[in-house]
């Protein structure tokens, strides 16, 4: 049995209180559904900024009546420090999802961004802290290496932040750390690389580019590249964010107040992206066969390559990617698919 095979086991049998962040989107509302699946106590804290009702929606189609009942969601803000506390109240852990997703809406609005990811954070951070949690895990994230050159990416070698939204998701890693020394508040953060699966958004400006190109293919629409196609990125389906989830949770001591990258190890470009999801689509939806990509300007804020190591979360978590790329497009494709059709 592997660890996370062991964790599940644990779970089954123990069954404890989360608190979930960002509960209505994307990351959060598959948490939610993971941990109801293993019975556990859930409670819900989400403000729908960039979340939907229709997510929670799904999870309660996908689990149990009496798994549904151990949900409970409270319709809030993490930069009212009252939400904050209330949903905290009786934790034993903290998977912390809220944020302001998105290079470049923090570009376009750096103030709004810090409000939720910086001032919000620290929120949940308190109301950990104040509630006694066991642990607090948060949603970091690769934008942290910023201008860095080596790849993969290791941990401990992060360079300087290229946007407003990376600097916010290292500052979240400072402030975890001070909140261990200072008032023993155990955490730890998951440096999530491009995180694709169901219930990702493929709407709105800020999308990301999975479910943006997804939704373009199907619906016949022009789709955009930015640069010439070569930049690469590390996408990890979400199973394997579940995963790590659940395994920084229960892991033991020498694991606590570290950061991991979280993602498969492997880089694809986004001209391979592009093909791998027109020939899975193309079967389904004959115009794809001839589409084409638009080639546009870089974005500001991008970084060119990006790839984890992952050899700190495999030793320390006991992380073992179950899903690689192919695998997880597969299964978001399929979604997408159901969700998306006219
Ligand atoms: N998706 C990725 O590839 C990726 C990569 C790195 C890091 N992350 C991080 O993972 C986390 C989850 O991202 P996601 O992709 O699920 O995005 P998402 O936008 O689907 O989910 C974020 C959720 O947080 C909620 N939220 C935002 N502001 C809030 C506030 N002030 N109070 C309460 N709720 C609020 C939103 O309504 C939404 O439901 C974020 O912290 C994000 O920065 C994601």
């Amino acid at each position: 049995m592997n660890k996370f095979q062991e964790v599940q086991q644990h779970l089954v049998q123990n069954s404890y209180h989360w608190v979930v962040t960002g509960a209505a989107g994307f990351i959060g509302s598959n948490l939610v559904e993971a941990l109801l699946k293993l019975n556990q106590r859930v409670t819900g804290l989400d403000n729908f900024a960039t979340g939907y009702r229709h997510n929670l929606d799904q999870v309660r189609e996908s689990v149990t009546q009496a798994a549904w009942e151990k949900f409970s969601f409270i319709e809030g803000d993490i930069c009212q420090r009252g939400d904050c506390a209330r949903a905290c109240e009786g934790a034993d852990f903290v998977l912390h999802q809220a944020a302001l997703g998105s290079v470049s809406r923090s570009i376009d609005d750096p103030i709004a961004t810090n409000a939720t990811n910086v001032d919000g954070f620290l929120n949940m951070l308190v109301a950990a802290r104040d509630a006694g949690v066991r642990r607090f895990i948060y949603a970091a994230s690769s934008s942290t290496y910023g201008d860095h050159p080596d790849l993969p990416k290791v941990e401990d070698r992060i360079g300087n932040p290229l946007s407003p939204y990376a600097v916010t998701k290292y500052v979240n890693e400072l402030y975890a750390n001070v909140f261990a020394r200072t008032y023993g508040l155990e955490s730890i953060g998951l440096r999530y690389f491009n995180v694709f699966g169901p219930r990702q958004d493929p709407n709105g400006a800020y999308a990301a580019v999975i479910p943006q190109w997804v939704a373009a293919l199907i619906r016949n629409e022009p789709l955009r590249i930015n640069g010439d196609g070569e930049t690469s990125r590390d996408f990890c389906y979400i199973g394997n964010v579940v995963q790590a989830n659940l395994l920084a949770a229960l892991s033991g001591e020498p694991a606590v107040n570290q950061v991991y990258n979280i993602a498969l190890g492997e880089r694809t470009t986004l001209n391979q992206l592009y093909q791998m999801m027109r020939s899975l689509l193309q079967d389904r939806f004959p115009h794809v066969a001839g589409h084409r990509p638009q080639y546009v300007d870089f974005r500001r804020g991008d970084v060119r390559h990006s790839q984890a190591d992952i050899a700190k979360a495999a030793t320390l978590l006991g992380y073992q990617p179950t899903h690689r790329i192919g695998e997880g497009m597969q299964q978001a494709m399929d979604w997408y698919v159901r969700n998306l059709s006219p």
